[in-house]
């Protein structure tokens, strides 16, 4: 599947607008995206990240990170994903970076997600459905998913950028991905759902194709 996240990360670099800012998400695909983009580095003004892991290795390769409170809106943003149904509605948050990511990629005018051909299913849930929260509220959340039919379990020992912790819900099947999102978003102590339903991607390339 490596070789399929590659040439995903490398086909995402024709979505590049030259001189733009591009919005960089996390993961190992995106690694090869960002490998692909510092042959650009020139071309471009830099990059808003979405993860201390995505900023350190744009910083190595030499592209300038700024600051998203800076930029204003951006024209792309360039993310793998957990999952993609046919509606290009994802999870995301399998490396924890889900609130950053869901921020820049609703400052963004075109969300490219890049995948191997693994993450596609019809029907959302396989993959546990991660939820950051407020680490007080750990529980209380977790009371609240029993209710809904999931079954909570707490991603031990992991501490997101942003200092809160993570809940992956395993066991639901998601029929309605824009319903769950806009239900989990009224429970207090949730910062952010790892369905990116209401904001789903708008390319999606699996390998080299375009979904
Ligand atoms: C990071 O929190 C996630 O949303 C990633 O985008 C997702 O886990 C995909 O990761 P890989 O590209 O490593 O499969």
């Amino acid at each position: 599947m490596s070789n399929e996240k590659r040439l995903a990360g490398e086909a995402a670099i024709r979505y590049v607008e030259d001189g733009g800012i591009v919005g960089v998400g996390t993961g190992s695909t995106v690694a090869f995206f960002i490998d692909a983009l510092a042959d650009l580095k020139d071309r471009i003004q830099g990059a808003v990240s979405s993860s201390e892991q995505s900023t350190a290795q744009l910083k190595r390769v030499g592209i300038p990170v700024l600051d998203l409170n800076a930029t204003g809106p951006l024209s792309i943003y360039v993310d793998g994903a957990d999952e993609c149904d046919p509606y290009k509605r994802l999870i995301k948050g399998g490396g924890a970076a889900l609130t950053r990511e869901k921020i820049i990629a609703a400052a963004s005018a075109r969300f490219v997600c890049i995948i191997d051909s693994s993450k596609r299913v019809e029907l959302l849930g396989k993959f546990p459905l991660p939820i950051e929260v407020i680490p007080m509220a750990r529980s209380l959340v977790g009371r609240e998913i029993v209710k809904r039919g999931g079954n909570p379990v707490w991603r031990d020992g992991v501490v997101t950028d942003n200092g809160n912790w993570v809940i992956d819900v395993h066991g639901w099947q998601i029929a309605d991905p824009v319903a769950l999102e806009k239900d989990l978003n009224q429970i207090p102590g949730i910062v952010t759902v790892g369905l990116f339903a209401q904001r789903a991607a708008d390319v999606v390339l699996i390998g080299d194709r375009e979904m």
